[in-house]
């Protein structure tokens, strides 16, 4: 299988584990505990059906459309992804630069490989910083004003990782940030030498826009649950939100509202979007798929935030009906995350040329010019 064999999202995910250590690629694709989450994150798509509408003159039609002031070319964002040099040497260089390419949004994680001034030189594309809230709030502070400074369209504070969600994989494989090589998985990396090769010759593993303040993730493995556990603040609450929202002064944007009351709430505290999200089913398992619960947040705060259906997506049709729901746009991790891992800034173009294809085609067979002709009445739920 070579990356011209990949045709959706699922075929990049094959190649990743013919290329990756089973530990990194376990990181990648796991969840927390039976991922049942995970899992519905991408059926509840299947919970919706469009009804086209035919003879609707689609020789010319437009995908774009406007996320936090800036435009987007596809109604589909790039969710920020911890510690991307780990998947592939290129690291978040190669997503930010195959998001500008492609006219998108794509975030960074405070786990980033790369700095905070290293990205935002790379590209004027609309780009946000993920932000952990550490107890250490020296290191909020500054990494709030590294990208004040470094011109960072919007900040995602995550709201879901108060604590680390139970991660069974990794904890049967011991992975660790930095990556190390356990003796369970020493097999797996000598039979994956190009990963492993490039993990050891090329570029150092860092965590730039942290490692000034801790040593944890950087120069001391730790695990991403003894990391979240340890070094983020268990009392952050809806007064630090709104505090974080007056220190950035930019667009803002609560990573992980779930419910409608909290999508009330983030209005409230002036944020101008949220990420419908539950972490890619990372943290609290058996809790509800963001398709499924974008359908109450619209009824209670659409029109007054943007709401972006984070989590699932895997195909052109999943976005039409997060639209047709009522979302402003969709975005995911995973759906370019493997391939990254498969094959670099390579895979990545790859992956979105794929789903901007899906796109097209979908409003096409649609019947609709424009992102804004998605509208409720398009969907039938089951
Ligand atoms: C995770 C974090 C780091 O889900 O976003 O692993």
């Amino acid at each position: 299988m070579r990356l011209f064999d990949c045709h959706n999202i699922e075929d990049f995910r094959q190649l990743a584990k013919r290329r990756l250590p089973w530990p990194v690629f376990d990181y990648i694709d796991g969840a927390a505990d039976d991922e049942l989450t995970k899992a519905r994150n991408t059926d509840a798509f299947a919970q919706a059906d469009l009804v086209p509408d035919v003879l609707a003159g689609v020789a010319k039609i437009d995908t774009s459309c406007t996320i936090m002031g800036r435009r987007s070319a596809l109604p589909l964002m790039l969710s920020p992804t911890a510690v991307q040099r780990a998947f592939h040497w290129q690291g978040e260089t190669a997503v930010a630069k195959a998001a500008e390419k492609f006219g998108l949004w794509f975030g960074i994680s405070s786990l980033a490989t790369r700095s905070i001034e290293d990205i935002a030189a790379l590209t004027d594309g609309p780009k946000l910083f993920q932000l952990y809230v550490h107890k250490d709030t020296g290191l909020n502070a500054s990494m709030i004003e590294r990208c004040q400074a470094s011109g960072f369209d919007a900040l995602a504070l995550t709201v879901d990782t108060i604590v680390s969600g139970k991660r069974e994989r990794c904890l049967r494989s011991g992975f660790t940030t930095p990556p190390r090589f356990t003796p369970s998985a020493l097999w797996s990396y000598a039979t994956r030498p190009r990963w492993t090769l490039d993990y050891l010759l090329r570029e150092q593993f860092r965590l730039p826009n942290l490692d000034a303040h801790v040593a944890e993730g950087s120069s001391r493995a730790v695990s991403i649950a003894d990391y979240f556990n340890t070094m983020l603040d268990t009392a952050m609450d809806w007064d630090t939100a709104a505090r974080i929202r007056q220190d950035w002064g930019g667009a803002f944007c609560l990573k992980g509202v779930m419910s409608a009351a909290d999508a009330r709430r983030a209005v409230e505290i002036g944020a101008d979007a949220i990420m419908v999200s539950n972490h890619g089913g990372r943290q609290l398992d058996g809790s509800r798929a963001p398709f499924d619960q974008l359908r109450e947040i619209v009824d209670t705060v659409g029109g007054e935030i943007e709401i972006i259906c984070d989590g699932g997506v895997q195909r052109g049709t999943h976005v039409l009906k997060a639209l047709s729901a009522g979302a402003t746009a969709a975005s995911g991790g995973r759906l370019y995350l493997y391939a990254l891992a498969a094959a670099g800034q390579l895979g990545v173009e790859r992956a979105l040329g794929i789903l901007q294809d899906e796109i097209e085609r979908g409003m096409r067979l649609m019947g609709v010019t424009s992102v804004d002709q998605l509208t409720p009445d398009r969907l039938r739920w089951r």
